[in-house]
């Protein structure tokens, strides 16, 4: 069944940034009181099974969100037609989901930056060589997504 407010967060390893959105929608969702399944997944095989990042780990953590218990695992078929929504964390990340999705697939495929008018079209750059700095940014611009999309969700 797909329940009419499920989101999956993508990006390419699942260690990093969709992690990193994951756990900012879960703790705005939490706090505006909205019921939603949440997940995050990467088009990349790399890291399944893994734990976040422990740079990624500690940047929501400095925003008191707990990612630890997150595991890393690969977008399947299924996803398309069990989420609503599936948000891409950059552009090649989004052209590797429409290549993967099914013809029944039914979830809406958007760039998660295109929730911020003024980012739209804009990919989350992946931090993964770069340093805290980096991580605390892809904090900053994940999270903004997340209260925006709250804010889209509480509309219905
Ligand atoms: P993410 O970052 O897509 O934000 O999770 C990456 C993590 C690992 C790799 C690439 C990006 N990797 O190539 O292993």
């Amino acid at each position: 069944m797909v329940s009419p407010k499920s989101v999956l967060f993508v990006c390419l390893g699942n260690i990093c940034r969709s992690p990193l959105a994951e756990g900012a929608f879960r703790a705005a969702a939490l706090r505006a009181g909205l019921v939603v399944e949440i997940d995050s997944a990467g088009t990349g095989g790399w890291h399944i099974g893994d734990a976040p990042d422990p740079r990624a780990q500690t940047e929501a953590a400095r925003h008191g969100v707990d990612i630890t218990g997150l595991r890393a695992r690969q977008v399947e078929r299924a996803d398309f037609t069990r989420f609503s929504h599936i948000f891409a964390l950059d552009e090649a990340n989004l052209a590797d989901l429409r290549r993967l999705a099914p013809s029944n697939a039914t979830a809406q495929l958007m760039l998660l930056m295109d929730l911020l008018p003024d980012a739209a079209g804009q990919s989350v750059a992946d931090p993964y060589y770069g340093g805290p700095e980096d991580f605390a940014q892809t904090w900053g611009e994940v999270s903004a997504a997340a209260e925006a999309l709250v804010a889209r969700l509480i509309q219905g």
